[in-house]
């Protein structure tokens, strides 16, 4: 299966990833417990051929930012993404956050923090309701045209939002919730894949509801000797040529299973089994 990608026609990248929020406390709050684990993690999966990594301001807030970039700098054959557009004024709070001067300083501020001049993806964590799309998106875009971000993309957001965004920026990728067990997004995947973008899938093996996985996996016959996870993250890479999953972990066995997914090949019987599952309702969360 092929797993490169090139983003925004000019950034190859691996289209499995790895996504650094759990990296961060508990509720992604605050340093990471062990912040030596941490750095480990992070080059552990360089090591491991991993070039894709997703991190945000509001996790943390902050931290995480940092922790990535004391951990990858100089970013040899890395491409870092980053979100911003939100605030969080407690760990359970995460509010949009859309005008234009603190989209200009949340871009400034995760250039400093993770040691870059420019942005390879900034990812608008959440569109504010209460500030018009083209504000938001022409403070990004000035942004852009001035070389501080590479491409823009957008998390969160249905067909009607992406296409409405595009008649104001270029946008290269989508980043919402999707997973074998949570197919909410299907429309937009096949949005992205249509138009050539890139749909960048979190909570990739299901956010950590491992049960939920392993006895959907189970239903569809299951993989010898393949784990759960590993189906789940094969079944994604295969849903469509322009899918990313960014699976998140602190553990460095999991890494190393999440990364060999992209070698676990299902055959067409296989993956129809999969996609046909019936979906499990599972609750929507930040
Ligand atoms: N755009 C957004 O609004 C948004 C929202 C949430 C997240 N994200 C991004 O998406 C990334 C991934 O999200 P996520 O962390 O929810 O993804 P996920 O990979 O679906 O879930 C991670 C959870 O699964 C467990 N896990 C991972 N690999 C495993 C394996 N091989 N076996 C058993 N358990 C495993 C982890 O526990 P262990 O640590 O024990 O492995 C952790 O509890 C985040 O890091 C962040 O960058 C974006």
């Amino acid at each position: 299966m092929r797993t490169s990608l090139r983003l925004g026609g000019d950034v190859w990248i691996n289209r499995l990833g790895y996504g650094a929020m759990r990296l961060c406390g508990p509720q992604f709050w605050g340093e990471p417990a062990d912040r030596e684990h941490a750095i480990a993690v992070l080059r552990r999966a360089v090591e491991l051929g991993v070039d894709f990594f997703d991190t945000a301001e509001a996790y943390g807030p902050h931290t995480n930012e940092e922790i990535v970039g004391a951990a990858l700098r100089p970013y040899d054959h890395v491409v870092i993404a980053t979100k911003g557009g939100g605030v969080r004024p407690s760990p359970e709070e995460w509010e949009a956050l859309g005008k234009p001067g603190f989209i200009r300083q949340g871009v400034e501020t995760s250039l400093r923090r993770l040691g870059l001049e420019c942005l390879d993806l900034y990812q608008l964590h959440r569109v504010d309701p209460e500030v018009p799309l083209a504000e938001t998106l022409g403070a990004l875009d000035d942004l852009r045209q001035a070389g501080k971000i590479r491409h823009i993309g957008l998390s969160e957001v249905d067909v009607e939002t992406i296409e409405a965004a595009r008649k104001i920026v270029p946008v290269v990728a989508v980043q919402n919730r999707y997973s074998l067990v949570d197919r909410h997004w299907d429309d937009v995947v096949d949005y992205c894949q249509a138009e050539g973008m890139a749909f960048i899938a979190w909570s990739p093996t299901g956010g950590g509801n491992y049960r939920a996985l392993a006895e959907a996996v189970a239903r569809a016959g299951g993989l010898a000797g393949v784990g759960s996870t590993q189906v789940a993250l094969a079944w994604l890479l295969r849903r469509t040529s322009t899918t990313v999953a960014i699976p998140g972990t602190t553990s460095l066995q999991h890494l190393a299973e999440n990364v060999a997914a992209a070698d676990v090949s299902l055959t067409d019987e296989q993956y129809l089994q999969l996609t046909r599952l019936p979906q499990a309702s599972m609750s929507r969360q930040p």
